[in-house]
């Protein structure tokens, strides 16, 4: 008789299953990230059944089914309620990834002092750290009252006794990566283990109605699976990004099944923790050069927030046979092409110069409104020339140098208002769509040349 075969190769990145191994996975297209490893056990032999008892399967009708404007619940973090949709939905299984050290740690126990505070039974099972180490680390953070317990484990089975005994309505679990189940063979962190930990962790979260807010790390390298094997069983993602230099933190809803996607939530990581920005766009261009050239005011939009940075541009005589051109935030094709389109269309001569752009304050933006702001800057900076500081400039560039459409204008010029900005150079197009107002003097364009002309 032919002998079962017990392992397969898992793709580290996004979980793919297959029988034989590749050094491409087919699915995600990442190079050298198939393991061999057990697989989960298909049958009815080991103790626990798979199907957990927790759910109840019987058919019922939408009208029999309450849902109470209560089941969500505020986290206290205005910029995090707005990421999950409007607070938290009981019953749902949300995960936060995010390199390690970015503070997912701190946000999550920030959030349960929240949450204890306002009455919620809260437990918070950390595999990674002792006791005494979280109890530093929310030592920093500040007061801790309500009901809101700490345990360090790792077994989940022991892990779902637990949380059934103390009955909590929210559990977090930092890391997925360090908890492992008995039946399973392989190591924790290994794809297995994380899918079927998380298997086991959304029956918790559907059956007993608890909220449970998982941790992933990303991981570039190594043998642990990252957080993209489990996004598509939970309800929510949710990535906490930023530049490890910079202290601002960005948390970004790429999932979620209560509310819309692409909304951002910014945060401050203080000496006390992490603190809430309300102004985004204020905190971008705080500390801006007056009256440099080369600098440009842009409008970013970020899912639906607008969002105002700086764009900077330094453009220098170059010295070699190939100019020097880099990108910091941004696309450094985008650069190239627009550079291309100043070359051709305008007729600068751009090859004899090299050129170097940024996004100030470490932010990563490829949206393509910002062309025409890029294109301000290095005209700006090539004709040392500043842009007025008081000019926001946003829009789209085509390869005939005309200015094209972009989405939410209205948006972005409102923002620009609400910073006290006095001109706006935008797509001509925009314009002709958009209310009249008297707060800001709004400049339309249809091609680079004209916007050019108000340097
Ligand atoms: P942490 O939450 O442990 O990261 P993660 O869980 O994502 O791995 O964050 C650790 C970093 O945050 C660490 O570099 C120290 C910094 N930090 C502060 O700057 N202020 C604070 O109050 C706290 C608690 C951490
Ligand atoms: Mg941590």
């Amino acid at each position: 008789m032919a002998k079962a075969k017990t392992t397969a190769f898992f793709c580290k990145e996004c979980g793919y299953e297959s029988a034989k191994w590749a050094g491409q996975c087919p699915a995600c297209k990442q190079w050298n990230t198939m393991v061999e490893e057990p697989t989960a056990p298909r049958t009815g032999s080991s103790s626990s059944p798979r199907r957990s008892p927790l759910i109840k399967s019987a058919p019922a009708r939408l009208s029999d089914i309450s849902v109470e404007e209560k089941d969500r619940v505020t986290t206290g973090y205005r910029e995090l309620d707005q990421v999950l949709g409007g607070g938290v939905v009981a019953g749902s299984l949300v995960l936060v990834g995010g390199d390690p050290g970015i503070g997912k740690s701190t946000l999550l126990l920030q959030v349960c002092r929240n949450l204890a505070a306002v009455g919620q039974k809260v437990l918070y099972i950390s595999g990674e750290e002792s006791l005494k180490q979280i109890k530093l680390r929310a030592n920093r953070i500040g007061q801790m009252t309500g009901d809101l317990k700490f345990l360090c484990e790792t077994s989940l089975d022991n892990i779902q006794e637990i949380i059934s005994q103390e009955k909590p309505g929210i559990v977090i679990i930092d890391s997925i990566q360090t908890m492992y189940r008995e039946e399973i063979s392989s190591a924790p962190g290994s794809v297995s283990q994380v899918r079927e930990s998380t298997n086991l962790l959304m029956q918790i979260a559907k059956g007993e109605g608890i909220t449970i807010f998982i941790v992933g790390h990303v991981t570039k390298e190594g043998v642990v699976a990252g957080p993209r094997v489990l996004e598509h069983m939970v309800d929510t993602v949710l990535y906490f990004e930023g530049d490890r230099h910079a202290s601002y933190r960005i948390l970004r809803g790429v999932k979620n099944r209560f509310g819309s996607t692409n909304e951002i939530g910014v945060f401050e990581m203080r000496e006390q923790g992490l603190a809430e920005v309300e102004n985004p766009s204020e905190f971008m261009l705080s500390g801006r050069p007056e009256g440099a050239s080369g600098a440009v005011v842009a409008c970013a939009m970020e899912g639906t927030r607008p969002i105002l940075l700086e764009v900077q541009a330094l453009v220098t005589q170059s010295n070699l046979g190939i100019p020097r051109r880099t990108a910091a935030g941004t696309d450094p094709n985008r650069v190239n092409l627009l550079m291309a389109v100043l070359e051709k269309r305008c007729r600068y001569e751009m090859s004899r110069y090299d050129a170097y752009v940024n996004i100030a304050g470490g932010m990563k933006m490829n949206e393509p409104a910002l062309d025409l702001s890029i294109i301000m800057a290095l005209v700006s900076s090539l004709k040392d020339r500043p842009v007025d500081e008081k000019t926001i400039v946003f829009g789209e560039v085509g390869l005939s140098g005309e200015v094209r459409a972009v989405s939410m204008a209205e948006q972005r010029v409102n923002e620009a208002i609400k910073l006290g900005f006095e001109a706006c150079i935008l797509p001509q197009i925009c314009l002709d769509k958009m209310r009249q107002t008297k707060k800001i003097r709004l400049i339309g364009v249809s091609n680079v040349r004209e916007a050019i002309g108000y340097l």
